[in-house]
């Protein structure tokens, strides 16, 4: 048996996985984001902890044999927070995370000290965006001189687990690459940038592949879970990266569309590809050799879930639900009767780095009614989403297919919309409920040798939906992609 532990936002996720690739056990606990201030995102990496082993132990309660049948665990999280240890391994903070806006001037500043964004991208690969680790480090270091004298060691969310789990200081190269702090294509810390911003390398952990062990479970720990002693803990990776290859997508071809709250748009390459301008994400690939290129919009699934809450608001007696909300949008044609949507609630990652936007309808008439709005936020979610592919392409991945993955993938429609804005056939494979977990499983699984790489682990997907692009909505949506880009060079100049 494999433990995949996926260290989410709004919660831990701890799955187990058998030898033909089944999930047989799975258990979550949450726990809260605290926002002190606008823009502010924390964590308490305690909460973190207690989640992490009230859940393996709900998981490994639940195999047929106790836990004594688990071989390797990989784990998973969310990218980009920051940690800040003490010499003893205790946290001077909460957890700043990953959609923490507060760092902007510090990536500024970064980017500045590099000697601008394509000396940056010369040595990361990477624009240092608000939300990655590097711009926080600085903004720590500014802000509370006293807690950084004291930080030994500055770990990613998963890496705190790992610690905890093992006692050992390390990350893997796709999480690592989320720091901004990466030479991606030489899989290694660049210190050349570390050096220009007078950041200690002692801080930051060792890294190692997504398949190699960092350690073993400390003795008390496997004990309490009744797990073999020295159970090997795997490197795993960055959700949004291992998502991508829990879909089967290690190299160019297909491209993964994952609509949970964010968008991400994501495909596998083998060689490092370039970044001009910055506009995408690349990491380092789960499979050693392979890298990983997306691209992020803020709100997807989202801004779907704002409609309901903000316009449509339930009653007990008349209660508003996605699926609701879908009924009505299935009603409307493709199009939406000229309604466009632009999806920029949080401001934009991806496909325009552009943190003041925001979203708007155009187009609205008395004729429309709520159908129309929720069909034309699915559509200008997915028609963000096309642009974000059209950067993709542009930074050298082709698109030859569609593998979906999500929460919104339960819903055909959004399904359909995606196979009709991209004139690609569109497939959903098993396994992806699971999400990243199921990728950090995998990654344990050819870590204790298992499987003789992640492409073979991989073999174990099946395509479990196919969706047909239809020929009258690829060109309705050929014509509207054409607006909504009009749309938002139109607005840019009214965002502050
Ligand atoms: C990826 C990203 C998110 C977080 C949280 O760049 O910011 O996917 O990892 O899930």
């Amino acid at each position: 048996m494999l433990i995949g532990i996926d260290l989410g936002t709004s919660a831990c996720k701890v799955i187990a996985v058998s030898a033909t690739g089944e999930v047989v056990a799975k258990a979550l606990r949450d726990y809260p984001v605290h926002t002190t201030r606008p823009g502010w995102a924390e964590q308490d990496p305690a909460d973190w902890w207690t989640a992490a082993d009230q859940a393996l132990a709900a998981v490994t309660a639940e195999l047929p044999e106790g836990g004594r049948e688990v071989a390797g665990i990989g784990l998973c999280g969310q990218m980009h927070g920051l940690t800040a240890l003490d010499a003893a391994g205790v946290p001077l903070r909460r957890a700043i995370l990953w959609n923490d806006q507060r760092a902007a001037p510090q990536c500024e500043w970064i980017t500045e000290r590099a000697g601008g964004l394509d000396e940056l991208l010369r040595m990361t690969r990477n624009r240092m965006l608000p939300g990655f680790t590097g711009g926080k480090i600085v903004w720590f270091r500014e802000h509370e001189p006293e807690n950084f004298a004291r930080t030994r060691r500055i770990l990613n969310p998963k890496d705190y687990l790992r610690f905890r789990l093992t006692g050992d200081y390390a990350t893997d190269v796709s999480d690592a690459s989320g720091t901004g702090l990466f030479d991606v294509a030489h899989r290694r810390w660049s210190d050349e940038l570390l050096g220009l911003l007078d950041i200690d390398r002692a801080l930051l952990p060792d890294v190692v592949e997504s398949v190699e062990a960092t350690g073993t479970v400390l003795p008390e720990l496997a004990a309490r879970w009744h797990i073999p002693a020295n159970t090997p803990v795997f490197g795993g990776g960055g959700d949004a990266v291992i998502q991508t290859t829990a879909m089967g997508l290690l190299d160019a071809g297909p491209v993964g569309f994952t609509i949970g709250t964010a968008g991400i748009v994501a495909g596998g390459a083998s060689q490092c590809p370039g970044n001009p301008g910055g506009r995408v994400q690349i990491s380092c690939g789960n499979e050693p050799g392979r890298w990983h290129v997306m691209g992020v919009s803020l709100s997807a699934g989202g801004a779907f879930q704002w409609l309901r809450d903000a316009l449509a608001p339930a009653t007990a007696a008349d209660p508003v639900t996605l699926e609701r909300l879908s009924k009505l949008a299935r009603d409307i044609g493709p199009g939406s009767e000229g309604l466009l949507f632009l999806p920029y609630l949080l401001g934009e990652r991806s496909p325009h780095v552009a943190p003041a936007a925001s979203a708007s309808w155009v187009g609205l008439t008395p004729m429309h009614h709520l159908g129309h709005l929720a069909r034309s936020v699915m559509e200008g979610v997915v028609l963000n989403m096309r642009e974000i592919l059209e950067v993709c392409l542009q930074a050298g991945l082709p698109c030859d297919r569609v593998v979906a993955s999500g929460g919104a993938t339960k819903e055909s429609l959004w399904l359909q919309i995606l196979a009709d804005v991209l004139d690609r056939e569109t497939v959903t494979v098993t396994g992806v409920a699971e999400g990243g977990a199921y990728g950090a499983a995998l990654a344990a699984g050819v870590g204790v040798g298992w499987w003789a790489d992640l492409a073979e682990a991989v073999g174990l997907l099946a395509v479990d939906q196919t969706f047909t692009p239809d020929p009258a909505a690829v060109t309705t949506y050929d014509e509207i992609f054409g607006r909504h880009r009009r749309l938002y060079e139109g607005l840019r100049p009214l965002f502050p």
